[in-house]
């Protein structure tokens, strides 16, 4: 468990009572550790991320993470050199243990549908898509630095990826599609980026071992347009870690609230890092305002993947969905007519409709 900083440790709380409703109704027995990352880490370590937080993330089946970071104007986490902010431990443990498959689902629950931006039209039948999103590679792990030559400061960043990087992650995709309704977006900005054009030479590649699935390519900002147009034309959307940053934010939005999407970081074994799409939100947090329903659904996601428990994960589903039936909203999701709850009050009816 990491609970990390903000809004992380209340809406971790809330997963664990849901988490401890699934052991009584199930006879399952979960054995925890705490490990700090992030501002709480700088604050007890001096490091974003420590050598022992790693092993003991190695040691675990999973990982249930709350969220990290503080607020970059006023928290000291932001007067330290990057390599030692808050953000810096997230990037370095997503790399240790080589979590390169994000998976971010956003569907929009018909209970929901009046917290959606979208017009009525546009929404149409509702959306379910998830994004596929590289995790361990391109622009956020590629050399970076600042110089200065002849009085004048140049910031350079660098976007590689080899095939390697892009087939496994392509296989994720067309494998999760495989047990879905079978179309891969790929997204890329093929008609500038040469590791874009390497991207899409890859992925059709790999597209040939999966007959059944359709292929279709677009360009970023073209999804950027129609995930706001059509959103209900994706299915699974392969993309890059930068590309899969800002893609996910906005198809959150567009399912009515970034506190719902839940999210799973996953390497080549069945081990997962669990979290929710969403950030650390300083300006709400130790108020029971946060809505833990993204970390409540990570946790879902956790018992799917890296647990096996799927039955377990279907409870937890079917209780969030129920307690959004019968009416009850956080403050981020809250529309006429609902009843207004706190942080702790939607993990309390969470874990009892389990
Ligand atoms: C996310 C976050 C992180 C990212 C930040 C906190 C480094 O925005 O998980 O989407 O950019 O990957
Ligand atoms: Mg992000």
């Amino acid at each position: 468990m990491i609970p990390g900083d903000g809004i992380g440790p209340e809406i971790v709380r809330e997963a664990r009572k849901v988490l401890d409703a699934v052991c009584s109704r199930y006879g399952h027995k979960f054995i925890y550790s705490e490990v700090l990352l992030g501002g709480a880490s700088i604050d007890a370590h001096g490091v974003p991320l420590t050598e022992e937080a790693v092993e003991t993330a190695k040691a675990s089946d999973a990982v249930l993470m709350g969220s990290i970071g503080g607020d970059a104007k006023t928290s000291p986490w932001y007067r330290l050199e990057p390599s030692r902010r808050p953000e810096a431990g997230l990037l370095a443990i997503r790399k240790e243990l080589n979590l390169f498959a994000n998976l971010r689902p956003a569907y929009l629950y018909q209970e929901l549908k009046a917290a959606c931006p979208l017009k009525e039209e546009v929404i149409g039948e509702g959306f379910d898509m998830i994004i596929v999103r590289e995790l361990t590679g391109g622009l956020y792990f590629g050399e970076r630095k600042t110089v200065e030559e002849n009085g004048i400061e140049t910031a350079i960043d660098t976007l590689s990826y080899n095939e390697n990087e892009i087939r496994r992650i392509a296989v994720k995709a067309f494998d999760i599609a495989m047990k879905r309704r079978k179309k891969v977006t790929s997204v890329d900005k093929a008609n500038v980026l040469d590791s874009s054009r390497l991207w899409r030479k890859v992925v059709e590649e790999v597209a040939k071992d999966y007959p059944e699935v359709t292929l279709e390519h677009m360009l970023v900002d073209n999804c950027a347009m129609q995930l706001v147009h059509n959103p209900g034309q994706f299915d699974v959307i392969l993309t890059e870690n930068m590309f899969g940053d800002i893609l996910s934010d906005e198809a959150s939005m567009v399912t009515g609230s970034i506190g719902m999407l839940s999210s799973a970081s996953l390497n080549d074994t069945k081990f997962g890092l669990y979290e929710p799409s969403h950030g650390s939100a300083p300006d709400i947090a130790g108020q029971n305002k946060a809505n833990p329903v993204a970390t409540i659904l990570s946790a879902a996601m956790m018992l799917r993947y890296s647990l096996d428990l799927d039955k377990e994960a279907d409870a937890v589903e079917m209780a969030v969905q129920k307690v959004l039936a019968d009416g009850y909203r956080t403050c981020d999701i809250m529309s006429e007519g609902c009843m207004p709850v706190g942080t702790e009050e939607m993990g309390d009816l969470i874990a009892a409709a389990v």
